[in-house]
């Protein structure tokens, strides 16, 4: 290589070709890297929103159409964003992936792009606040028809879907409820009207989930929860097919701005290689103190998918193994009694993230789901006395020694 002074990206670069036959722990530590010419260890940081065209010809050639590795603008890509975009594409089985600032930009993003006014869309009722803020309030004002439906009710989503229908969307799992959905048996319906389905797949997570190989079209993640999993970034990534991806969402992205930062994506990156160890870690712990809780006196209910007494416990083995990291503890007693157990808490954090290394409790009628009235939340089973456990990489037996000693102070 000479040594110009220039960076010469895509002739110095040296890449370890990704193999078909390296098995997820292997794609999470080795996948999508691109080497500059310093041959690094950890994946570069490439800071920078621009790049230097070599002549203006080649400026115009790249404006006319860039290669995989040529880039213009970090609105429209950057090589650390596009290191994580190949290697969480390879962890999902995705042929593409497109990196955004958050997961609301992914989530939004994914919906815009895609839909024209007089769509319709067909959706889960139990939805993150601010995914449902994106379906209620935005989409109506420019023409979008969404109807609402139980989730795991599959004869409420065939009778709404229509021949109009564009789209459908669902958390696989539902913040905070904790409600499963069928993504085969939604994706067989909404493939019978030529709709494309999008499951938002945080609780999910990457490393559990198999959402492609069911039928799904788009999955979605904000990165913020299991990927970076320790607190630090706000992030999120759509998947899909190539066309998906660099023909409707990369357009639409490229235009609006809501982009993954290098230094965002670099974070990401070093997520991802832990992730599938840290994620196992928190689901076995998860369901350690899932059985723990069982007939606890101070609980109406304790739900977590992978515990037997879910009544979807089934079909989450069948869809992703195991029941994921987060639980929600109905305490009996309300608001009062929830806001007893969050305060007695010694090692559990008072949050509203999830998916992180460090445990953290939510009391999501005072905070995420603050908006919905008392009716709406009653109606989707978030009652005063609710609290979601995200459970972290700490000592499971520390865990749940805390949970108790704050319980017996509800
Ligand atoms: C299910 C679900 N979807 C989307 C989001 C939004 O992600 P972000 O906070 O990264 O925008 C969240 C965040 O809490 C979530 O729980």
């Amino acid at each position: 290589m000479a040594a110009t002074g220039v960076f010469l990206w895509a002739a110095a670069r040296k890449v370890k070709k990704m193999s078909d036959d390296w098995n997820t722990r292997t794609k999470l530590v080795h996948g999508g890297t691109a080497r500059s010419q310093y041959n690094e260890v950890s994946e570069a940081i490439f800071l920078t929103q621009g790049f230097v065209y070599e002549t203006a010809e080649q400026a115009e050639a790249r404006f006319i159409e860039a290669g995989p590795d040529e880039f213009i603008y970090a609105r429209y890509g950057n090589p650390t964003v596009a290191m994580f975009e190949r290697r969480i594409a390879a962890l999902e089985g995705a042929e593409d992936a497109f990196a955004t600032a958050s997961g609301m930009a992914a989530v939004s993003a994914a919906l815009m792009a895609m839909l024209r006014s007089g769509d319709h869309v067909v959706a889960a009722r139990a939805l993150f606040g601010s995914c449902l803020y994106v379906l209620e309030e935005i989409l109506s004002r420019y023409g979008v028809e969404v109807t609402f439906v139980d989730g795991p009710d599959l004869a409420q989503w065939q009778a709404a879907l229509r021949p109009d229908t564009k789209a459908v969307f669902f958390e696989t799992i539902a913040n905070p409820t904790l409600e499963v959905v069928d993504i085969a048996a939604v994706a067989k319906l909404a493939h019978g009207v030529g709709a494309t389905v999008l499951v938002d797949n945080v609780f999910a997570t990457p490393v559990f989930s198999d959402a492609i190989a069911q039928g799904a079209d788009v999955v979605i993640y904000s990165a913020t929860k299991h990927i970076d999993g320790q607190g630090r970034a706000l992030g999120g990534v759509i998947l899909g097919t190539k066309e998906f991806i660099r023909g409707t969402v990369e357009p639409y992205m490229k235009h609006t701005g809501g982009s993954m930062s290098p230094f965002t994506a670099w974070i990401m990156l070093k997520g991802l290689e832990t992730i599938d160890l840290r994620v196992r870690a928190q689901a076995a712990s998860a369901l350690a103190l899932s059985e723990a809780l069982q007939g606890h006196e101070k609980l109406n209910r304790a739900i977590y998918p992978g515990h037997p007494t879910h009544p979807q416990n089934e079909l989450i083995k069948r869809q992703m193994g195991k029941g994921g990291t987060v639980l929600s503890l109905d305490i009996s007693g309300g608001q009062a009694a929830a806001f007893r157990f969050l305060n007695g808490l010694k090692i559990v954090l008072i949050s509203n993230n999830l998916g992180d290394a460090k445990s953290i409790v939510t009391h999501p009628a005072t905070t995420t789901h603050q908006r919905l009235g008392e009716d709406q939340r009653a109606a989707l089973g978030i009652t005063p006395g609710l609290v979601r456990l995200s459970v972290g990489i700490e000592d499971e037996g520390d865990l749940i020694r805390d949970v108790m000693q704050a319980l017996d102070a509800v």
